[in-house]
């Protein structure tokens, strides 16, 4: 279908995550990769990014609850699934029944999970998470080892794997992640000598693929990079990723105005000079952030326009004055390249003061999203 008929889309480029998986695998090697389609793939649409890098050769998909799982399952996803967060009581029915791994974080929840796969007569693969220096999920190193001592007699586990989280992985601060580096390849040799010799070994999200090659172990859980952002923000080219996902509306209404015009709720702008105000049929529901107002700039026929005025559920109203032959029904570029002028997600994530990822994962239900 065409764009013609969508209020805001955000189109995203498979050529480019493709491009973002090559120079991912040329720097990891052959180390296996797990893409990471937590919040619906980081708002690019989780069951076609999970066909897409399936179908690229990924070895596992990793998700952040059992939501996320059970939409990738039932959309006939049969890749290995693991759920990086955490699982509740009442989820794990459905979590065991449908095969998806999970991460423990708790003996507790060990045992749950082995009485309830004892229950459907079932083996659950999971993967003991070390809690080196994160602070949010998975077992402190000194209840690892007891835990990895006592953990054969959960029959209906089997241990697959092991992990941890870095809190920030990069070179501005090595010593720390060295040191959770340490504290995981303890628990990995506790592991070994216990006798489990074939785990999944996995540490490494994006920043760590351009920072700690010292953390590859078996396995890199990468999300962002696919998507062709560096964690850390920056210039994504300076490492050859390509931002797959732009984000674009259509001038829905103009008018002209004089000077000292009020725009939008509690009239946070008032124009400086007679001009031209469009109004775009996108808002905070569709994740164009309050936050944003009066601060961003959007793309009309290549040249940046001002956002004027608050942001509201579904309108944006900008400062056509830098294009005076807009017309009505004009692409408006929120996100993106236009020709040689690009709005990139770090630019959009300074103005609404929050992490890029944010930005990507906020995107709404009824941005339609396009794939090309
Ligand atoms: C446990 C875990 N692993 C990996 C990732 C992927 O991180 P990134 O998108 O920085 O690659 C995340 C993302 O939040 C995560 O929570």
């Amino acid at each position: 279908m065409s764009t013609q008929t969508y209020r805001a889309w955000a189109t995203v480029d498979t050529g480019a995550i493709r491009h973002n998986l090559d120079v991912i695998r040329r720097r990891v090697g052959d180390t296996r990769l797990m893409a990471v389609l937590k919040a619906n793939a980081y708002g690019h649409g989780a069951v076609p990014m999970a066909r897409l890098l399936v179908q690229q050769g990924v070895h596992a998909l990793g998700v952040g609850d059992s939501g996320e799982a059970l939409e990738l399952r039932e959309a006939g996803i049969s890749a290995p699934i693991l759920i990086v967060g955490g699982v509740i009581p009442g989820e794990m029915p459905r979590v065991v029944a449908a095969d998806i791994e999970v991460n423990l974080h708790t003996v507790p929840m060990a045992e749950e999970l082995n009485a309830e796969a004892e229950r459907q007569g079932r083996t659950v693969r999971v993967h003991l998470k070390v809690d080196t220096g994160m602070g949010r999920l998975g077992m402190q190193p000194f209840e690892a080892v007891p835990f990895l001592h006592n953990l054969r007699r959960l029959k209906h586990l089997q241990l697959v794997g092991l992990c941890t989280h870095f809190s920030y992985p990069n070179e501005r601060n090595p010593a720390f992640t060295t040191r959770q580096l340490e504290t995981f390849n303890l628990a990995v040799e506790v592991a070994r000598r216990l006798g489990y010799r074939d785990l999944t070994l996995h540490a490494s999200s994006s920043l760590a693929l351009f920072g700690r090659s010292d953390a590859y172990f078996n396995m890199v859980r990468t999300g962002i990079a696919l998507w062709g952002h560096l964690p850390g923000g920056g210039a994504p080219w300076l490492a050859r990723l390509k931002p797959a996902l732009s984000l674009k509306t259509r001038i829905l209404f103009i008018k002209e105005v004089p000077e000292g015009t009020p725009i939008g709720y509690n009239r946070t702008y008032y124009t400086p000079a007679p001009t031209r105000i469009a109004t775009l049929p996108i808002g905070y529901d569709d994740g164009y952030r309050t936050a944003l107002s009066n601060k961003a700039e959007m793309l009309v026929r290549g040249v940046r326009c001002p956002v004027v005025g608050r942001v509201s559920m579904d309108y944006t109203t900008l400062d056509l004055g830098p294009v005076p032959d807009a017309r009505v029904g004009d692409e408006v570029t929120l996100l993106g390249g236009e020709g040689k002028a690009a709005i990139t997600l770090d630019e959009v994530a300074g103005w609404a003061q929050c992490v890029p990822y944010e930005f990507l994962c906020g995107l709404g239900r009824r941005v339609v999203r396009v794939y090309a």
